[in-house]
């Protein structure tokens, strides 16, 4: 399992290099990811999260299952918008609702680097547009109101406090 950078640390705030290479390294590197989504029971898993500024995400999602999305595109975005809970393994304890559109078409690589599309709705697509985000230095919590934003610094910080003294 590998480890999981979290609110603070200056690589989720980076905006994430192009996939160039589709190598036995990049293989690997997916496999721990998965290891380490599954151990941490999440639906998705960015590479800025562990260490990683490149462009690539994937994800374990309910009724769809496991996907790969190297150097993903959003090409299109539903008017119609969906509001739901997420969280984020890099914010870990802290949940929010968050508006977004409520589906999404997406182009990215796959593992081979043979381009596909996904149009997605659901949990799908929300995990797809929280997960790019992650490789543009986005978290969930950045398309909160101003003051919800600040409520959750604050929660943050709350919980940072009680980590480091317990
Ligand atoms: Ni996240």
């Amino acid at each position: 399992m590998l480890d999981i950078y979290t609110l603070g640390d200056e690589i989720l705030r980076e905006r994430c290099k192009p996939v160039k290479v589709f190598d036995s390294a990049l293989t690997s590197l997916i496999d721990a990811m998965f290891v380490t989504m599954a151990e941490a029971n999440g639906v998705g898993l960015a590479a800025p999260q562990i260490g990683a500024d490149i462009r690539l995400f994937v994800v374990d999602v309910p009724e769809w299952g496991k996907g790969v999305f190297i150097n993903p595109q959003i090409i299109e975005t539903s008017v119609e918008l969906s509001c739901a809970e997420e969280g984020c393994l890099s914010v870990p304890g802290l949940f929010h609702d968050v508006e977004r559109p409520a589906s999404v078409v997406v182009q990215a690589q796959d593992v081979n680097g043979k381009v596909f599309t996904v149009k997605a709705d659901g949990l799908l697509a929300r995990a797809i547009q929280h997960e790019n985000d992650h490789l543009n230095g986005v978290l969930f919590i950045d398309r909160l109101e101003q003051g919800e934003q600040e409520k959750m610094q604050k929660a943050w910080e709350k919980r940072s406090r009680r980590r480091r003294s317990g």
